[in-house]
């Protein structure tokens, strides 16, 4: 009986270690989801402590574009040369994604007063784009590489940060 908990435990630590980089990603998208909610709960209720989690948003998520669009996307697209469509439709919403962040943050430097609507637009493709990453891209790249590629991609994002620090 023992023994096969023991095998079965084995089992679930390598299927959770075969879809590492969706894990990890979608946790990423989870932090700066509650980063992002918490900013939107301080300016609802006019507390000007919201700024401070937009700009951990901000700064948290163009660190996770860099990621994918530096390391991630490029991996995948060395190995998996059809992945260039999903990854491009992806960098394009990057694109846009980093345009409503720089306005809602002048906006919100500014002390601009009115409604922000960059912050609906946001909010929706973000969303959407997330779901795609998780249910489509992110498992592409798991199901296509090993152990030792998994590794080789957490060490350059570990270098990336480490040289934005220096
Ligand atoms: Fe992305
Ligand atoms: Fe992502």
């Amino acid at each position: 009986m023992l023994f096969k908990l023991v095998n079965m435990n084995k089992i679930l630590y390598w299927i959770s270690y075969m879809s590492l980089i969706n894990n990890y990603f979608s946790v990423d998208h989870q932090k700066l989801d509650c980063l992002f909610e918490a900013f939107i709960s301080h300016r609802t209720k006019g507390d000007d402590n919201g700024y401070n989690y937009f700009q951990l948003f901000h700064k948290g998520l163009i660190q996770h574009i860099e990621w994918e669009e530096k390391i991630l996307f490029p991996f995948i697209e060395n190995l998996v040369p059809m992945s260039q469509g999903p990854t491009s439709v992806m960098c394009e919403e990057h694109g846009q994604i980093k345009v409503l962040l720089e306005i809602i943050d002048h906006k919100l430097a500014s002390q601009f007063n009115g409604e922000i609507l960059e912050i609906t637009q946001l909010t929706t493709i973000l969303a959407a784009h997330n779901l795609k990453e998780e249910n489509v891209l992110y498992p592409m790249i798991d199901n296509n590489i090993n152990q030792a590629q998994r590794a080789e991609i957490f060490s350059e994002m570990e270098l990336l940060q480490q040289t934005k620090r220096a």
